[in-house]
Parts: structure tokens; C-alpha cells; sequence
């Protein structure tokens, strides 16, 4: 009898990670799957176009539970996901990354004894303001098997007392997708469409309510970015919630007068891919591009106090600058300066984390 194994995605950043998981069980004779979309993401910009990049099955189940706060989103994906659950009686529910999709799913799926697998388990921020720091905690604690992308978050997860059996070290799944995505772009056009010349220009990308809800600290940094803009151009595709801030604040005159600024809708993986490794620069509060940056050796400085993602500050390209928009310019003057790095060699962010995510699963 082969094994069930229930994949979840929710958010923009889930789809990257599950494609290859996706693709690996495929590969197997002795395992099924389910792909439940909880339509925390719904725009065409946030999903669909991540579906389509990704080659991604339609979802066996779409639990469309849209946006609200953080109490009102948790609680919808967790009685929709419910009957969804007892329907199909997975073996196994997968769930990727820190998103409130990720911990909505770990906690129906623990109460109704089914056994969980946390991809992307033992990143820790140290900073329980941040949403995603209070989904990490609770998915690891409930969940059965703890896949980890790097050392860094077995230690972690060990000094949580969390027993070694449930920790297995596996790599970084998405860079998996990035390996398999990356050939494509010599054939895309995003360069041209903007009128960008490769690796003189830098991408930008600001989301995390820490900096864009903040009505004092952002327009500071937003002016600090349009300040970059001007020695180099900067293109920044916006996620809606930092289109809502710009409105909100006042800042469109800001931005529709700079002229090195462009500001374009949020881009589907291909493009994005394509954009940002021809990028000179990554400014970003992003939590992935801190990975996706450092293996492709772009310099990226992240616009936060601290990051989950140490490994890439020790190892790759990325720079912890923080939020003050002083700090953010002149380091983003420094970086300009130098310009490109090796990219780094993390070990298992190989392109293989994918494979031995299922070897785990069939091991349990
Ligand atoms: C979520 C994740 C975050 C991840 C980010 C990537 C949580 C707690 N946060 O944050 O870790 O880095 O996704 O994007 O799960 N909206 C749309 N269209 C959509 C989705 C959202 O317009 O398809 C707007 C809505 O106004 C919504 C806001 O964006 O209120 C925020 O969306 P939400 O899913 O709550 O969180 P993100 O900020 O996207």
C-alpha cells in the first residue's frame, strides 16, 4: 500500500518550495499525494502565476480563505482545512516554510493524530514580534519530522530539546526550484521590458509589516531608496500590502517622481528570477532572497534587525544593514561600489534537497 502524503501551500513563498517536493514524490511508486492550496494568496499576481511558472498541478482542494488578521485567517484555514483532512486521511501532511497556512494545518492536522512534516523547520529569528517567528515555534514543536536547511537550525531545534530522531538535515529546498528555473531565464525578456542593462541596476522589495506599516520609519526608507535611485536605478515590484502603505501614506508623488524608481506589479517566478540574478544589488526585507541571492552571488543587503537565515550572512552574499535609512544608503553606496561576489557553496543547497526530503518521509 503506498503512502499518502497531504503537500500544503498557502503564500507566495510555499510554491517555490513545493514544486520539487511535488516532483520527487511523482517519481515514486510507493507514494501518493494531495495538493491543498489554502488560498491564503489569491491574486494572479501572489498565485496563479507561480502555478503556471512552477508547472504546478491544479489543487486536489482550494480551502479560498483570502486575507483578515492573523486570528481571523489562522482560525478560517483551520476549519476549512478540517473536513478536508478527514475526507482524504493522509498519512503525512507536509507543510513548507513559517507562513500562516504552514502553522493553521501542523495544528488540525496534531489534533486529529496525523502525522506532520515541517519543511524548512528550525529557522529562528529571536524575534517573537515577527509573525512568522510565532508560526516557526509552534509547527516545529507539534510537528513528527523536522526537515532542516541548514545546521544552524538543527542546533536550534536541539537546544528547544527537541529529540534527534525527529531532526534530519536535508538542505534547502528551494533552491532546488531555483536550479531547475534558472536555464529558462536566458530566454527571458524582463530586461528589455523594462529597459534595465544587466548588473546595473538594483531590485528591491520590501513587504515585512516591521518597515512598510510603520508610518514614521517608511517613507524615510522609501525617500532613502529613491535617493539609491538616483546613482543607480532601482526597479521594486511592490506586494500589495506595500501598495496599500504607499497610498496610505502619501508617499505616490515620492515615487512617481524619481526618476531611476520604477515601481511594477509583483512578477511571477521566471521574471523574477530573471530580474534579480542580473541585478547588481538586492535590497530586501524578504526572507528567501537572502538564499536565493547568496547562491547566485549577488550582494544583498537586508533591511531588518536580524534574520532566521544566518547561514547566508556567515557564508553568502547577504549583509544584515538593519532599518534606519541612513545606514541603508550608505551601505547600499558601499555595495554598488564592489559590486558582484562568488556565489557560495552552502552545503546541500545542492539541488538535491528534494530527494532527500522523500527518503526522509519513506525512512519514518
Ligand atoms: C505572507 C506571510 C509572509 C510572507 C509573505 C510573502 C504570514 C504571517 N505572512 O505575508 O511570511 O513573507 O506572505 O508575500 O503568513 N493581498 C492581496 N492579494 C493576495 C494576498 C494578499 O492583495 O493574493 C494583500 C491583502 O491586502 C492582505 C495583505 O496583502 O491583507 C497581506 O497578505 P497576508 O497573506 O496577510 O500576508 P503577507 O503580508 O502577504
Amino acid at each position: 500500500m503506498s503512502i499518502r502524503v497531504m503537500n500544503i501551500v498557502g503564500a507566495r513563498p510555499n510554491f517555490m518550495k513545493i514544486a520539487p517536493i511535488i516532483d520527487a514524490i511523482r517519481k515514486r511508486t510507493d507514494l501518493e499525494q494531495i495538493l491543498v492550496h489554502t488560498g491564503q494568496h489569491y491574486d494572479e499576481a501572489m498565485s496563479d502565476a507561480f502555478f503556471r511558472d512552477l508547472e504546478l498541478p491544479r489543487p486536489d482542494e482550494n480551502l479560498n480563505v483570502g486575507s483578515g488578521t492573523h486570528a481571523e485567517q489562522t482560525a478560517r484555514i483551520m476549519l476549512a482545512f478540517e473536513p478536508v483532512l478527514l475526507k482524504y486521511r493522509p498519512d503525512w501532511v507536509l507543510v513548507v516554510g513559517d507562513v500562516n497556512s504552514t502553522l493553521a494545518c501542523t495544528l488540525v492536522s496534531s489534533k486529529l493524530n496525523t502525522r506532520v512534516c515541517h519543511v524548512e523547520a528550525g529557522l529562528r529569528s529571536f524575534d517573537r514580534s515577527m509573525p512568522e517567528e510565532i508560526n516557526r515555534l509552534v509547527t516545529d514543536t507539534l510537528a513528527d519530522l523536522l526537515l532542516t536547511p541548514s545546521r544552524d537550525a538543527d542546533l536550534n531545534l536541539l537546544r528547544e530539546g527537541i529529540h534527534p530522531d525527529r531532526i534530519r538535515f536535508v538542505g534547502n529546498v528551494m533552491i532546488d526550484t531555483l536550479y531547475r528555473v534558472l536555464p529558462k531565464t536566458a530566454s527571458c525578456d524582463i530586461l528589455e521590458r523594462l529597459g534595465l542593462e544587466e548588473h546595473n541596476f538594483c531590485v528591491v522589495t520590501m513587504h515585512r509589516p516591521s518597515n512598510v506599516d510603520n508610518p514614521v520609519l517608511f517613507p524615510r526608507q522609501l525617500a532613502a531608496i529613491a535617493e539609491i535611485a538616483s546613482d543607480c536605478p532601482c526597479v521594486f515590484p511592490i506586494h500589495p500590502r506595500t501598495r496599500a502603505r504607499i497610498r496610505e501614506f502619501g508617499l505616490e508623488d515620492l515615487v512617481n517622481e524619481t526618476a531611476g524608481l520604477k515601481l511594477i506589479e509583483p512578477l511571477g517566478y521566471l521574471d523574477f528570477l530573471a530580474l534579480f540574478s542580473r541585478a547588481r544589488l538586492v535590497l530586501t526585507d524578504s526572507g528567501g532572497l537572502q538564499e536565493e541571492t547568496s547562491v547566485l552571488g549577488i550582494p544583498c543587503l537586508t533591511m531588518r534587525e536580524n534574520t532566521e537565515r544566518p547561514v547566508t550572512v556567515k557564508e553568502g552574499t547577504n549583509r544584515l544593514v538593519g532599518t534606519d535609512p541612513d545606514t541603508i544608503l550608505a551601505a547600499a553606496r558601499e555595495a554598488l561600489s564592489v559590486g558582484r561576489r562568488p556565489p557560495a557553496q552552502i552545503e546541500y543547497w545542492d539541488g538535491k534537497a528534494s530527494e532527500r526530503i522523500v527518503e526522509a518521509l519513506i525512512s519514518m
